[in-house]
């Protein structure tokens, strides 16, 4: 059976870099369940198809072919033979991803291919509704936050760093502010600190402190 870290928590928490450490340090392979839900509006745009149609939406969602492959310590998605990348991260797809994320067929067919995920070993998933509904039975569960001008701060570096897009810092808390609301208010799977998850509040924590409260927390036959 393999092993499962989940870590979930709202944009800007953290949880890619200290998901992506943590799977280097025991050699579990990382899983970005958030770009899932990206490819998912990122297809549904190229195609079309209205984000504000949960019917629509609906019916799009079985036709998004994915692969995934395991490369690099990391489970990589090609759709067509091609990694999304940036593609994915940008202010439209940060606009209309949480209204796609609230679809059950969308939250239902991820939630299958995230499963499928372990048959390639052991992994660190992240996400909104990992530790709650995909591998609610693990016994590695967290829970990372930050403020959210932290998180703004640190969304809008990776904007600017990437070259994604050059907002406000005051743009990009309000757009991540809206999508909180969404991700934790809607009626499948919302994000929520389940009873029995360690929260883990990295606002003041360097990356490297945080890795270590994660890695000192598994079951010790883990490390
Ligand atoms: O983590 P992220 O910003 O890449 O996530 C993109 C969207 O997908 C975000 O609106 C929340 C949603 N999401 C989700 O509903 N459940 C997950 N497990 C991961 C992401």
């Amino acid at each position: 059976m393999a092993r499962v870290i989940a870590i979930d928590g709202p944009s800007g928490a953290g949880k890619s870099s200290v998901s992506r450490q943590v799977g280097s340090r025991l050699g579990f392979l990382h899983v970005d369940s958030g770009a899932l839900y990206r490819i998912m509006t990122w297809q549904c745009l190229e195609n079309g198809v209205d984000t504000s149609s949960e019917d629509a939406v609906a019916a799009f969602a079985g036709k998004v072919k994915i692969e995934c492959v395991p490369e690099d310590g990391r489970i990589k998605y090609l759709v067509r033979g091609e990694e999304p990348g940036n593609r994915i991260r940008t202010p439209d797809i940060n606009a209309h991803a949480s209204q796609v994320a609230t679809v059950k067929a969308v939250r239902d067919r991820v939630t299958a291919i995230l499963r499928s995920l372990a048959a390639f070993g052991d992994l660190v998933v992240e996400g909104r509704d990992i530790t709650t509904a995909v591998f609610p039975d693990t016994p590695a569960r967290f829970y990372l936050t930050a403020s959210a001008e932290v998180r703004a701060a640190r969304r809008q570096k990776e904007e600017v760093e990437k070259g994604i897009a050059r907002q406000s810092a005051e743009a990009v808390k309000a757009s991540l502010l809206a999508r909180d609301r969404i991700d934790s208010t809607r009626k499948y799977a919302p994000l929520v600190k389940a009873d029995g998850v360690m929260e883990i509040d990295s606002s003041e924590l360097s990356l490297d402190q945080v890795v270590e409260a994660v890695l000192a927390a598994l079951p010790s036959a883990w490390c």
